[in-house]
């Protein structure tokens, strides 16, 4: 299979949230795992510069990013594969950061929907990072030279400025060092939260964790909201606008489908029922995960290792980069 792999490099990156939930994994971890059979190198990413854009305690910090590595890990990243290391082992990242932020018009920047959103959460604190984020993303795929980026279309923004920013460098310094990177946006089903409203967040707390145990998997599924329309038990539901319902879809074989399909609506299936079996299917498919993620948490300093071995790797690549950087700017 390796020799039909497509040439080319995958980069993405995520904040470190700590536990994955199942919109992450669905969202986003799924993804990165398969990109891994077809591109020749995939390179992923946790970013934890960017996480200082909005967080107030770094407290955490460590914690969440050997969780959520733990998490890529037992979901299948292979360190052997893929590049899996953490964005500030690798400075010249800032570098490259500070040279893009020449070439980029500030009033693009304070255009952007995704910075217009963030102010709206923290109106006190619209720091100078947060109006660069775009600029330390761009400069995370660039510096990789990345042709590809899958991510979700929320960041379809910050990629077209990406495009835009590695044009106006090679433009302005007469080079083509850079490359202009493809987005791919991911295909998944909008995953909504527990509440069956918003989309499924750690910080909304309607979120399920991967890395739960059965039970408590089971716990948060009893609480899932599923058709408000449908108070009592005999009443008839409606899958269509059930959350329970769509995860059903993915989790659930082609007959259990089928099943709750025809009976929720003649009142045929209860919703207790029908979350039982999804908390029972979902256990099911997280198990082998979940017996990957606790051996491996059993050592932790491999786990680090895998993320220092990864920055060392990324930094090879990062180093080479600057320098034609610095060459075509003509730095001295
Ligand atoms: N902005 C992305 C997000 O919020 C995270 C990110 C940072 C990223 N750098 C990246 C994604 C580079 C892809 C490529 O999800």
């Amino acid at each position: 299979m390796t020799s039909q792999k497509k040439k080319g490099r995958v980069f993405s990156g995520a904040r470190p949230t700590g536990r994955q939930h199942l919109g992450n994994y669905l969202g986003a971890i799924k993804n990165y795992v398969a990109l891994q059979d077809e591109y020749e190198e995939c390179i992923y990413c946790i970013v934890d510069i960017h996480a200082l854009t909005t967080v107030d305690t770094t407290k955490e910090l460590k914690n969440n990013t050997y969780e959520m590595a733990l998490d890529w890990l037992a979901a299948g990243l292979r360190p052997d594969d893929s590049i899996i290391f953490v964005q500030s082992h690798v400075p010249e990242v800032a570098e490259l950061h500070t040279f893009l932020s020449m070439v980029t018009p500030l009033g693009k920047l304070t255009d952007l929907p995704t910075f217009k959103e963030k102010i709206r959460y923290q109106p006190q604190n619209i720091n100078y990072g947060l109006v660069g984020y775009p600029v330390l993303m761009a400069a995370d795929i660039a510096l990789y030279k990345a042709i590809v980026v899958p991510v979700g279309v929320d960041q379809a923004p910050h990629i077209e400025f990406t495009r835009e920013v590695v044009r106006s460098f090679n433009y302005h310094y007469n080079t083509n060092v850079l490359i202009e990177p493809q987005m791919k946006a991911t295909k998944v089903p909008k995953v909504l939260g527990i509440d069956g409203e918003n989309k499924m967040s750690k910080s909304l707390g309607n979120h399920i964790e991967l890395a739960s145990s059965p039970q408590e998997t089971q716990q948060r599924v009893m609480q899932m909201v599923t058709d408000p329309q449908r108070a009592r038990r005999a009443d008839p539901g409606n899958p269509d606008v059930c959350n329970v319902f769509t995860m059903h879809r993915i989790f659930s074989s082609e007959e259990e489908v089928e099943t709750i399909n025809v009976e929720c609506r003649k009142a045929g299936i209860g919703c207790v029922d029908c979350k039982k079996m999804f908390a029972k299917n979902l256990n099911e498919h997280l198990a082998p995960f979940r017996a990957r993620r606790a051996k491996l948490a059993e050592k932790p300093d491999d786990v680090w290792g895998v993320l220092d071995d990864g920055g060392k790797r990324a930094r090879a690549i990062a180093g080479q980069t600057i320098a034609e950087v610095k060459e075509a700017i003509g730095l001295p």
